[in-house]
């Protein structure tokens, strides 16, 4: 790591407390586009702001601390001093959408006394990237501060004006939301807003939003504001001041309104702020981990991306019960369905995985419990090593091994958090010692400890404590109902997905996701890391399962298969039934093809809300695959493939929207075509209304350039001059 003095220490230690002139210091981001101020008013105040090329991103912002024991405010300050760093380095992630990440950053350290004479010091640390800005407080071991507990946070992120927003309602509990796009002013989450199939919310603020946040500026600025390594801390919620566009954060409290408990020596988790003026690049910004620590996890050989498969959806359609009786989730009706995992049906979707080659099945409704289980509020519920007498695990156990795939275990908590964690180890062994090294986890209900929340700062220890002990056993895990990814996959990259928003699922049996969602989750949700979004689905409509039903989802087909490839998840899921892909073997090749970890990842294009074009090239293979999705808009896209290597040809598999597709009305019409593209070629793509177009290019060997000499003749010699 290259270290070096940028500046003297500006400021000499043991400034009195005396009035002093106004001092301000400036850094710049290593490309110098991105600009940091700080001022230090004589009156104590610290304020920082941020601008892209000259445009505002953060006009002046408080900093600050509101401790509750000792009860004092953290928010006039003498500087005792900065010091500054540079560094650039490179690190390879475990997996990811690129093999490499470059960690350049300049860097201020900033230390600070307490001007109420209490003697207690902070310090507040800034990195200054190409892509934005990082900054975290950090209370360092001290004599006049030992164990203590946050009030609230005083950061403030001012916006320079009515940015349009993307935003869910704030909360405590869930992030399960669908995205609302207004003007800041025009933030209103009164009530949680309108999405009443979420189980577990708990709304506190109708001008409350949750991160990460993606703005758009009227002088073209698009701008994420989000956090990175949450660690022993809650979560940040941003409270909208409407008429002076302020950002105030507030932290999910616990049961007794304490918003955290921390000792010194302690870090706050980074605040960040993504900034460019291409959307594109706030997609491949990695500077939320880029915050995060290396690796804690040494030999990684066992983590491994993967697509997989589950008795999962059949459920959620109502074909299938979780429960043994036959009873069906959250439904008053008297109607019973069969019990899917049971040992035929499951060793079914083991066929079928290792037929097509998916390297797990994810098995739901395994284990006793699922009869009593929701929206009780009960401690004892599962035990996670109790299997329903139809699921015969010694069998399945061996089965799968013998056609090589890998069961991946499910553990829902139902919230009951305490039980959970009395039942982790052994349910860990259990799954060793029945071949299992995948789990999702997942926390529908209220929490227990009751009055603790999904996103505060004993669930947010909660889940550390689970990757951690996953890693111990050499297992990855998938958790839903998580609090929103802040990029520490990094640090435990055994952590290889979350749900924590708004997921597929949703189209089964609710209002659904609107058309627009895959184009806004990317901008937000995805930031903080990989979604388990389960994409895949080909039977669009659940009438197709009971005519009664008016659910659906909300795109066409071929924009179930874009999202293998713009919904970014080392985790990808084929979500639909064994018998609606084996209707459509054309269309399912392509989920067959995608990879699951990339080399490289390039945003062709891209505006959040409307549409996304994106190309990924598989890890260790010479192959591309791109996505391009819209919203309930029809639009025409042009693929500029200068990205692919000179002097080779591709085969590109181009499967689309049939032309008269839409969401709405015609959403399983697809067309597939073949053609032969190269470094010059321009692809253009026309996308349904919802619709969108996924595109595996692969070159040709050199038996298939023997035989297609004409056509490769035809190809571009030359970009075309636009
Ligand atoms: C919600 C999860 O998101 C879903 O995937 C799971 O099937 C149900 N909970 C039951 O645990
Ligand atoms: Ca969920």
């Amino acid at each position: 790591m290259l270290l070096k003095r940028l500046l003297p220490i500006l400021f000499l230690a043991g400034i009195s407390t005396t009035v002093f002139a106004d001092q301000s210091v400036t850094l710049h981001s290593p490309d110098g586009n991105v600009q940091l101020g700080l001022l230090h008013r004589s009156n104590g105040d610290l304020t920082y702001r941020v601008f892209y090329k000259g445009k505002t991103v953060v006009a002046p912002s408080g900093l600050g601390m509101r401790l509750k024991s000792p009860e004092l405010s953290l928010s006039k300050f003498d500087l005792l001093g900065i010091d500054s760093s540079v560094t650039d380095e490179t690190w390879k992630p475990v997996w990811g959408e690129v093999s490499q990440i470059r960690n350049n950053y300049k860097q201020l350290l900033v230390k600070l006394a307490d001007r109420s004479g209490s003697g207690i010091q902070l310090e507040i640390i800034f990195k200054v990237y190409n892509d934005g800005v990082g900054f975290r407080y950090s209370f360092p071991q001290q004599a006049k501060l030992n164990h203590f507990i946050i009030g609230e946070e005083l950061t403030q992120f001012a916006m320079s004006g009515d940015h349009k927003a993307f935003w869910i309602p704030g909360d405590y509990d869930t992030n399960e939301y669908p995205y609302y796009t207004t003007n800041l002013s025009g933030v209103d989450a009164t009530g949680g807003g309108a999405a009443q199939e979420i189980h577990a919310k708990t709304f506190f603020d109708k001008s409350a939003v949750q991160t990460p946040l993606m703005l758009k500026s009227a002088d073209g600025l698009y701008i994420n504001i989000h956090e990175a390594a949450l660690v022993n801390y809650p979560a940040m919620n941003l409270v909208v001041d409407k008429n002076t566009f302020t950002l105030n954060s507030h932290l999910v409290p616990d049961a007794v309104g304490n918003k955290a408990y921390l000792q010194a020596p302690a870090v706050t988790p980074w605040r960040t702020i993504v900034v460019s003026d291409k959307a594109g690049e706030v997609l491949t910004s990695k500077l939320i981990l880029n915050l995060n620590d290396p690796s804690k996890i040494e030999e990684t050989s066992w983590i491994k991306p993967m697509k997989y498969v589950g008795v999962w959806w059949e459920m959620h359609v109502g074909r299938s019960s979780w429960d043994y009786s036959g009873g069906q989730v959250g439904s008053q009706q008297a109607t019973k369905v069969p019990h899917g995992a049971n040992t035929a049906n499951v060793k079914r979707y083991i066929d079928f995985a290792a037929k097509h080659g998916f390297s797990g099945v994810l098995v739901e409704g395994w284990n006793t419990g699922w009869e009593d289980w929701f929206g009780q509020w009960k401690e004892d519920v599962f035990d996670f090593v109790t299997p329903y007498p139809d699921f015969d695990v010694k069998e399945l156990k061996q089965y799968a091994a013998n056609k090589g795939v890998k069961i991946i275990m499910h553990h829902e908590t139902s919230g009951s958090v305490t039980n959970y964690e009395r039942w982790m180890d052994t349910a860990y062994r259990f799954m060793k010692k029945f071949g299992y090294d995948a789990v999702k986890t997942g926390y529908v209900g209220r929490i227990i400890p009751r009055g603790e929340h999904h996103d505060g700062q004993w669930m947010i220890k909660h889940y550390e404590r689970v990757a951690q002990k996953t890693a111990s056993y050499k297992i990855m895990v998938n958790m839903h109902e998580s609090v929103r990814l802040t990029g520490l996959h990094r640090t435990y990259p055994n952590w290889i997905a979350s749900e924590a928003a708004r997921g597929n699922e949703f189209n089964a049996w609710s209002v659904g996701n609107p058309p627009e969602h895959e184009t806004i989750l990317p901008f937000t949700r995805l930031m903080g890391g990989p979604m388990d979004y389960t994409p895949g689905i080909f039977k669009i409509k659940m009438s197709h399962y009971n005519p009664e039903k008016k659910e659906q989802v909300h795109t066409t087909l071929a924009k179930q298969l874009a999202l293998y490839v713009t919904m970014y998840s080392p985790l990808q899921m084929a979500a639909d039934l064994p018998e609606n892909y084996e209707a459509k073997p054309d269309a399912l090749q392509f989920i067959k093809d995608v990879a699951a970890d990339w080399d490289e990842t390039k945003v062709l294009d891209a505006e959040p809300g409307d549409y996304i074009l994106m190309a990924r090239k598989a890890k260790g293979a010479d192959q591309w695959f791109m996505g391009a999705i819209t919203d309930e808009n029809s639009r025409g896209l042009g693929a500029d493939l200068s990205f692919l290597d000179e002097g080779k040809v591709y085969q590109a598999i181009i499967y689309r929207d049939a032309d008269n597709a839409d969401w709405k009305n015609n959403p399983e019409a697809y067309t597939i075509e073949k053609k032969l593209v190269n470094k010059n070629s321009v692809l253009g793509l026309k996308l349904a209304p919802g619709g969108g177009a996924a595109i595996s290019m692969i070159p040709l060997t050199a038996e298939q350039q023997l035989q297609m000499k004409k056509e490769i003749k035809a190809l571009p010699k030359s970009k075309k001059k636009k």
